[in-house]
């Protein structure tokens, strides 16, 4: 199919996920493959309005791959949520030549996506972050690394809370979403995991759980809570001591779960998705958002996506409630 889109643009936006420089390095080559030109912007948005941009040829994302962050730089640029801001990028974009545009982030960065496309530029999102939260996408690039880092860290905090016959609040990232909590609460064998999708009892969801637990013998506990629950965490431990009255120690893991080498899974979901939107762009389609469903890599309109409902996996709440004892 013939193309108008023969110069693009690729940013990444928000918080920084691992993998988004394979998704960086798959558009730059997909692009360059199809005899397109790319230029690299950098800090997100600000780098658009700025015109702070570099380029791109093969080389330029040569030993990207393995690294986490984002060599292009992230930020959550105020500026692009106003009109003014869009205008100015637009300029930029009329004056650089850019005709299309790839954005990795999240559902803000794909709003700003979506104020371009209907403006002229088309854009095509890319899911990145380690939240997994992206209602329409059922996989986010990031989030197996920061699950992998979590599962990382709670192996070490279970070899102290073991000795000392502790337990364990973990506090993970997620924003709003509980992803991170559940898929690394059943990977660490949390005796509790709270989540802001579902309501939770302290007495009935965690202490009478540890007090069963104790009686079968259990020494140890972590419990695992996404940092949107409304429980501060290091209450929940005071709490937890006061009631079972097993010595109670919070962690909040914080940034240190957004670092690191991606895994192979971001590694090759990031590239799948960069280069189906390039593939996008190539036929002149934009205002869409890459997403995989079911492992297969799919892509909507970005309005319909940012309108979906996010998904909650009940199924494994209730495996892990099962076996957590
Ligand atoms: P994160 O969840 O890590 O903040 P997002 O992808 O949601 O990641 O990024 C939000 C960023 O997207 C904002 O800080 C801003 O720079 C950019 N953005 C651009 N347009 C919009 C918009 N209309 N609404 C929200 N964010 C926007
Ligand atoms: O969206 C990614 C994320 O790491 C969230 O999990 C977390 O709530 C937030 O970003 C932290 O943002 P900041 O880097 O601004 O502290």
């Amino acid at each position: 199919m013939s193309t108008n889109v023969k110069t693009i643009g690729v940013l990444t936006s928000g918080g920084d996920a691992p993998g988004m420089n394979a998704a960086v390095r798959a558009v730059v080559r997909t692009a360059l493959n199809k005899n397109m030109r790319v230029f690299g912007i950098r800090q997100g948005y600000n780098g658009l309005i700025n015109c702070d941009m570099i380029e791109m040829n093969m080389r330029s994302v040569s030993d990207v791959l393995q690294h986490g962050g984002t060599f292009l730089r992230t930020a959550r640029c105020l500026e692009f949520k106003e009109e003014a801001g869009i205008q100015k990028a637009i300029e930029v974009c009329k004056k650089v030549g850019i005709d299309g545009l790839v954005v990795v982030g999240g559902d803000g960065s794909f709003r700003g996506a979506r104020d371009l496309s209907i403006r002229g530029i088309p854009c095509v999102g890319v899911p990145g972050t380690i939240d997994n939260d992206i209602s329409s996408s059922h996989y986010t690039v990031g989030f197996d690394t920061a699950l992998n880092t979590v599962s990382d860290m709670v192996d070490k905090l279970r070899d102290t809370s073991q000795s000392h016959n502790r337990c364990s609040v973990v506090e993970v990232m997620g924003r709003k979403a509980g992803d991170i909590a559940l898929h690394a609460g059943i990977a660490c064998g949390a005796t509790a995991i709270l989540v802001p999708e579902r309501p939770f009892d302290i007495e009935k969801d965690v202490v009478a759980k540890i007090k069963l637990a104790l009686k079968t013998g259990k020494e140890h506990f972590i419990v695992m809570v996404a940092e949107g629950i409304d429980y501060d965490s290091v209450q929940l431990a005071k709490d937890i001591e006061a009631q079972t009255g097993v010595e109670t120690r919070a962690t909040i893991l914080g940034h240190v779960q957004r670092g690191g080498a991606p895994t192979v899974r971001d590694r090759v979901n990031a590239s799948r998705m960069g280069y189906h939107a390039v593939e996008l762009l190539d036929k002149g389609i934009g205002n869409r958002v890459v997403v995989m469903r079911d492992d297969k890599v799919v892509d909507f309109d970005i309005l319909e996506a940012l309108n979906m409902k996010k998904e909650f996996d009940d199924e494994l709440l209730t495996i892990a409630n099962t076996i957590s004892l």
